[in-house]
């Protein structure tokens, strides 16, 4: 791994946080073996992951057959991380995992089209104020200076994970290669139950109305706040100083971005994603 600033080591064209991860264990995910019944969450960092994280978790609980782990985290561990994993290959079935990873990176076994991959997308500005956020609070990454700071890193795909804009790219172009869901974080807002229920659909769990309505009440901002397997208050918090949860809504952007950097993402966007004619909800 080429160490890149003090916080981040780059790899194969992929920014990693320094010490989460190393170049043998993400190339060891080459040969990682795939079953069919592996789910595989997949988001670029601060777009969802934790929320939906805990949907396709509580879908897997209600329908039965879940070996149970303590936390979340543990319940759907990353690919990429290292640190304190066992040997995946000795886990029951269905086994659950999350990733940032872009296509190159994740195991190349995702592709026989079998096991299942749920991709989240959030707007590219509320994405930016959240991950601005995390990084004044996680350890693992560096303070940004200011917001101006963070924005210029962000865009220049200068963070954890690189840039959001290739994520995307690289995710949206390969799409028929997999068997893949994709989701809005804003979609999720607006409607939480039908987005549920397209996860289901999608996961081939036949879940009553009121196992889905269960679903949904267990992955609200507020339920998930106070429910210590999925709030992520169980990392220790010399890690993190602050809330995975913190405010849960669409346009939080407006609160820190001036006009004229909301046009820059605006250009930029249009420049970088402008073919793939995405739909994005801002407020
Ligand atoms: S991470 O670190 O990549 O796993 O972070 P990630 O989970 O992808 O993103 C964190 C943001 O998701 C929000 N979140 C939710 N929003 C709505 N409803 C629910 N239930 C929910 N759970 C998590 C979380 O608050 C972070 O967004 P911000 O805008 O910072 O509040």
């Amino acid at each position: 791994m080429e160490q890149i600033t003090e916080y981040l080591c780059r790899y194969k064209n992929y920014n990693f946080a320094i010490g989460t991860t190393t170049a043998e264990y993400i190339d060891s995910l080459q040969s990682f073996e795939i079953r069919d019944s592996d789910i595989i969450l997949v988001t670029y960092p601060k777009s969802g992951t934790i929320w939906t994280q805990q949907i396709i978790i509580s879908i897997c609980e209600l329908s039965g057959g879940l070996h149970e782990y303590p936390n979340n985290l543990e319940q759907m561990p990353w690919l990429e991380y290292r640190e304190g994993r066992e040997d995946y290959s000795l886990r029951p079935s269905p086994r659950l995992f999350a990733s940032h990873l872009t296509p190159a990176l994740i195991p190349p076994g995702l592709k026989d089209k079998k096991a299942k991959i749920i991709y989240v997308m959030r707007n590219p500005k509320d994405n930016i104020a959240s991950y601005y956020h995390f990084s004044r609070v996680w350890v693992d990454l560096e303070t940004p200076k200011s917001f101006e700071h963070f924005l210029e890193d962000y865009l220049k795909g200068n963070v954890g994970a690189s840039s959001w804009f290739d994520h995307i790219r690289e995710w949206h172009s390969k799409r028929e290669q997999y068997n893949i869901l994709f989701l809005t974080y804003e979609d999720m807002i607006l409607d939480l139950k039908a987005a549920v229920t397209k996860i289901c659909i999608f996961l081939g769990k036949n879940l009553s109305e009121a196992a889905i309505d269960q679903v949904v009440e267990k992955s609200t901002f507020k339920t998930m706040k106070k429910d210590s397997k999925a709030n992520y208050k169980f990392l220790p918090q010399e890690r993190v100083k602050g809330d995975f949860m913190r405010k849960g809504q669409i346009g939080d952007w407006k609160n820190i971005f001036t006009a004229a950097q909301s046009e820059r993402v605006d250009r930029l966007l249009q420049e970088r994603l402008g073919d793939l004619s995405l739909k994005f909800i801002w407020e």
